[in-house]
């Protein structure tokens, strides 16, 4: 009776009583999906709908089935109080009332999809907000953000400033997230949504998703499953601190609210007259295909969009921490050079370790950050040599840096510039890693000049250079700025990431072609606010193959494989002390973009003729591991031992890639034959085992069809502890 009511009173309030306006109706459509908004004039603009694609004519059905919620598109903090929220300011006047209405709604096409402005403006305040949604038409993605512009004679402060809301009408709303922590990254985590507000938030400051990650799903059949249910999936494109809250409305029990944006927490924002703020884009989509549909739609969207690069394919690389952490020396770098050419890899990688100043030593992690030069005593013929060296044995190079940092009162960067560190006046700093790292202050000009300026020295150097990985290895502590005013502190959290997209733009305007990875004590910063700037990510700096099995399951939710970085390193491994064989570490590794983490050297003659073949068959199948759709077969979370994690799938069906792992094995713990996935049912798959060691699957060469791959399943022989799988499908 109540929801009749409201409904009646939301249909009187739009004008409509089955004769609704078609012309004020706005359709953001990509080729599967629909967002559906009302925008009439000097209204609020209303969300109405969002799901499957729907024409106009099936849009007007929308009012007349009854279902429309009624809900303000983007919710401002008005006359009524209570109700959530996505903006709050406070006028030049005090007040903090802001009431947008409609005045226009701008189309325009943009590559692969459409661009739909509604510009709105407060009743009263010449404060503009435009509400912008940017659909991509093949990845069935829809991003939405505001832009908000200050026509007022002085500062607005935004007290909050989310990207987005999203009403969402379900009974029965399960969340699917991501939570983890440094080694522990991207564990998985599901829950039905129930009364009372669920927030998933991240503080850091400078990475943040070494905890919970920006990208949720929401289910709405329900329990959340891999292949079945209308599934939402939202990734919040920010690397600062960001919140998303999820809250029941309080009056209707079906409904429930969604919020996305930055962390208002300390951060309120001073725009000053003529200004404008974006906020970070929400990516959404939505399928029926449960997590799976959005993984790929993700994965989709952020190959052919968002991943800078991300149509490439990546190299086999290897990179040199675990195999000599800090002690680097020009004979180490040889060795290990010749080592990844041996294996077949195409790229060498030096890590921290290499640089010094006249004053400070990098023998420890405790000094000479932000002092980039060459340390001679460890490099005697600097990094030109090095790069001629890999050059000579048809390898390419790359470096480390992680230049947002630098070492208190070790370095000479201190010495010369103090007042570039994030730091409040007579107050004692915090210090991190090696007990004297801390943030350089990239809110000041000067300093957004210097990190652009560590990356044009090294192209300077060694014009080569074809890879950086580019770290960060603390939180944001000392939330002071010498730079900025005593009126605009509270915006260093947000000023500090609009400050890093401008020094990452000013890089890649330089250095498209630089293959550059985000790195932050490992998967620290893995978030679609950073990745249009990097190549790929480390995933972790949990090298053992067991847990990453865990975390790469997390990981592929919303990141493609060829930016998901995986190495194999040495037994027993360095962060678990645990034994793997090398198989199994190859099995996992091959899952994403391989890489070496270990001395080849330490290989025995088998185990190196192990690693040759592998790197071979990975370098021939590379294009489908890392730009295939993504399947994923058998959880390691709901199966008790077992995991079938990825599955590849050229875009034609006719190539296929997949792995399974035995997680823990006991007597008369069998696996029963996996199902395939995402195969053409009406063709037929050579089957190839690769990476065998041992018996092999009963498969192995036959030629099986699509349907029975996909409806009986595959045996896979998993009878060992550690036994896994590696498995090529073609289509003859
Ligand atoms: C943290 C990274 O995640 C590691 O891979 C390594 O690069 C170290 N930093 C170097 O200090």
């Amino acid at each position: 009776m109540k929801r009749t009511l409201l409904i009646l009173i939301a249909m009187l309030t739009l004008g409509m009583t089955g004769t609704k306006a078609a012309e004020n109706d706005v359709l953001v459509s990509t080729d599967n999906t629909t967002m559906l908004l009302f925008a009439k004039k000097g209204e609020p603009l209303k969300f109405v709908y969002y799901g499957a694609r729907i024409n106009e004519q099936q849009a007007s059905d929308i009012w007349l089935a009854g279902d429309a919620s009624n809900r303000n598109a983007y919710p401002t903090f008005n006359d009524w109080c209570p109700n959530e929220s996505a903006i709050r300011v406070r006028h030049a006047n005090g007040q903090i009332m802001l009431n947008l209405l409609v005045q226009d709604v701008e189309r325009k096409a943009v590559t692969g999809g459409e661009l739909v402005t509604v510009k709105t403006k407060d009743k009263v305040q010449p404060l503009f907000v435009d509400i912008c949604y940017r659909s991509y038409n093949n990845a069935d993605v829809i991003e939405t953000w505001t832009e908000v512009t200050n026509r007022e004679k002085k500062d607005v402060v935004l007290e909050q400033y989310a990207s987005a809301y999203l009403p969402l009408r379900s009974a029965n709303v399960w969340l699917s997230h991501q939570h983890g922590q440094w080694g522990n990254e991207c564990q998985m985590y599901e829950e039905p949504l129930t009364a009372g507000m669920k927030v998933i938030s991240n503080r850091d400051g400078g990475r943040n998703t070494h905890t919970d990650h920006p990208e949720v799903m929401f289910s709405l059949d329900g329990q959340p499953r891999e292949t079945m249910g209308r599934t939402i999936g939202a990734a919040l494109c920010w690397s600062g601190n960001y919140s998303m809250r999820m809250a029941f409305d309080p009056y209707d029990q079906s409904l429930f609210h969604f919020l996305a944006g930055v962390d208002e927490t300390a951060a309120a924002y001073h725009l000053g007259a003529n200004q404008t703020l974006r906020t970070p884009e929400l990516a959404l989509t939505y399928t029926d295909e449960g997590k799976g549909g959005v993984s790929r739609n993700m994965h989709r969207w952020a190959r052919q969009y968002k991943l800078h690069n991300g149509m490439a394919v990546r190299d086999v690389l290897l990179n040199s921490w675990e195999g000599v952490y800090l002690d680097i020396t020009e004979e180490k770098m040889h060795k290990l050079m010749d080592g990844v050419k041996q294996l077949g890899g195409e790229l060498f990688v030096m890590d921290d370790g290499w640089f010094a100043s006249d004053k400070y030593n990098r023998d420890k992690d405790n000094a000479a950050l932000g002092d980039w030069n060459v340390d001679r005593r460890k490099l005697p013929n600097g990094l030109q040599h090095l790069n001629d060296y890999a050059k000579q044995h048809g390898l390419k190079f790359g470096i480390w840096i992680e230049p947002e940092m630098s070492n208190w009162k070790a370095s000479e960067l201190y010495d010369k510039h103090p007042d570039w560190f994030l730091q409040n006046t007579g107050v004692e700093p915090v210090q991190q890693r090696g007990g004297t790292q801390a943030r350089l202050d990239l809110c000041n000009p000067k300093v957004q000049d210097f990190v652009v300026g560590v990356v044009d020295r090294l192209m300077t150097d060694c014009p080569e250079l074809a890879y950086i990985k580019w770290d960060d290895n603390a939180i944001t502590a000392n939330y002071g700025s010498t730079y900025l005013g005593s009126d605009r502190q509270s915006q260093i959290y947000t000023g500090y990431h609009l400050a890093l997209r401008k020094v990452l733009e000013r890089i890649r305007a330089k250095y498209p072609d630089l293959v550059i990875q985000d790195c932050a004590s490992g998967g620290g910063r893995v978030n679609y606010g950073l990745l249009p700037y990097f190549d790929e990510f480390w995933t972790s700096d949990n090298t053992d193959a067991l847990q990453r099995v865990y975390i790469q399951w997390g990981t592929s939710q919303f990141f493609p494989a060829n930016a998901m970085a995986a190495h194999v390193s040495a037994a027993p491994n360095h962060q678990t002390q645990r034994t793997i064989p090398l198989k199994f570490r190859f099995d996992v590794a091959e899952a994403g973009r391989l890489g070496i983490e270990m001395r080849p050297s330490d290989f025995t003659t088998k185990q190196l003729a192990f690693a040759q073949q592998a790197v071979e068959d990975y370098k021939r199948l590379r294009p489908v591991i890392q730009l295939g759709d993504l399947y994923r077969l058998l959880s390691p979370y709901e199966q008790g031992g077992v995991a079938a994690s990825h599955m590849y799938v050229s875009a034609d069906k006719g190539k296929a890639v997949f792995y399974a792992y035995k997680l823990k094995h006991f007597v008369g713990h069998t696996v029963p034959p996996i199902r395939l996935q995402g195969l053409d049912p009406n063709r037929s798959y050579r089957i190839k085992e690769l990476n065998k060691v041992g018996n092999s699957i009963t498969a192995d060469g036959k030629l099986i069809s699509g349907k029975v791959l996909m409806e009986a399943g595959l045996a896979l022989a998993l009878d060992n502890e550690y036994a896994s799988r590696m498995v090529e499908l073609t289509a003859e």
